[in-house]
């Protein structure tokens, strides 16, 4: 028995990067596991950049039309929203006084932006502290996510250490970060991480002819049509392989080293292919946008289940504060 956990943002759209690097890897981890596998949408943290109210609603319907079109399964696995628990932030905060300021100053996501203070607030600068929180509040022990996140599982391994070593008994679990080599970052269409920020990203829940101009936008070496090319340095072949069976990949890496064969066929043919791989989820993507009320039942449903796990961890460490249970 191991608890599964994972969260997205609710900053955009849910692109390529998040379906392959940890929708997908995450609905896989869930079902070889007996436990109830936690799910959200870190609606919070999506503060720290956005204050929109219509465009984070948007996203979080989006986000969780994603997750359920990818097949989450809501008999066993909780989807529910970040900000609908309210212990997190209780917790956010107790941690927030274990943690050195020196660690924060070195998160990646706050660095980038240090060269520009004056935009930083101080949810972005204690962003780590609340993913610890998400993921310490429920036990979780496994946590599947792209490379990107790797600091912050570090991060929230080293806050449970250093709470249990202070009280000297074992409040949280130290959960392991889950992060598969083949997808651990995905390419976006100009060949730099697949983003939001980057606006570089590929929504595989697109009508079709928005889908295709964006494949097509996939930035590519100037070879001619007769020359060989080379796959492993190509854009469109990488997110090819990573949607294709092994046999296709091996076809499509034939037709480059041959030659003859141009980067728009390519591309006609990872655009098919995408259609093709995502034709299920596509159909059921649109079925629960067009019935957010299903959402809401989940979010509901889930956030009570949630809630009965989070206040019994939260009172393990309210406890050892000196702190009466909630
Ligand atoms: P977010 O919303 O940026 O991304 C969600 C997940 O998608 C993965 N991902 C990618 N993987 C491979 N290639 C890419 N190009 C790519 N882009 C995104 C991310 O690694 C992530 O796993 N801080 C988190 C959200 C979060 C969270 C948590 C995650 C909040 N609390 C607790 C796990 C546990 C974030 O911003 O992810």
């Amino acid at each position: 028995m191991a608890r599964v956990l994972t969260g997205i943002q609710s900053s955009g759209e849910p692109h390529l990067g998040n379906l392959l690097g940890a929708i997908l890897p995450a609905l896989e981890l869930a079902e070889q596991h007996q436990e109830s596998a936690f799910f959200f949408i870190a609606d919070l943290h999506s503060l720290t950049s956005r204050k929109d109210a219509q465009s984070l609603q948007k996203s979080t319907y989006e986000v969780a039309a994603a997750w359920l079109a990818c097949g989450l399964n809501t008999e066993k696995d909780l989807l529910y929203r970040q900000s609908d628990i309210p212990e997190v932030t209780e917790l956010m905060w107790y941690l927030a006084c274990f943690t050195p300021y020196g660690q924060l100053k070195k998160a990646h996501a706050f660095k980038e932006k240090s060269k520009n203070l004056g935009q930083v607030n101080a949810g972005l600068f204690t962003y780590p502290v609340l993913m610890a929180a998400d993921i310490l509040l429920y036990d979780a022990e496994i946590v599947p996510v792209g490379k990107d996140q790797k600091q912050h599982l570090e991060i929230t391994r080293d806050l449970a250490s250093r709470i249990n070593h202070f009280f000297n008994e074992s409040i949280f679990i130290i959960p392991e970060p889950h992060i598969r080599e083949q997808v651990m970052t995905i390419p976006g269409i100009d060949g730099r991480k697949m983003s939001k920020t980057y606006n570089n990203y590929i929504n595989v829940f697109w009508d079709e002819q928005r889908l295709r101009k964006q494949v097509f936008r996939i930035v590519t070496a100037p070879t001619p049509l007769e020359a060989p090319k080379d796959p492993d340095k190509c854009t469109v072949f990488h997110l090819y392989s990573l949607v294709a069976t092994a046999e296709e990949t091996e076809e499509l890496r034939k037709k480059y080293l041959n030659g003859g064969f141009g980067f728009k066929d390519a591309k006609e043919l990872l655009f098919g292919k995408i259609l093709e791989r995502f034709k299920e989820a596509r159909e059921k993507y649109r079925y629960f946008i067009e019935n957010p009320k299903e959402i809401d039942k989940i979010f509901q449903q889930s956030a009570e289940r949630a809630r009965e796990v989070a206040v019994k961890v939260l009172n393990r460490l309210r406890k050892a504060l000196g702190f009466p249970p909630r």
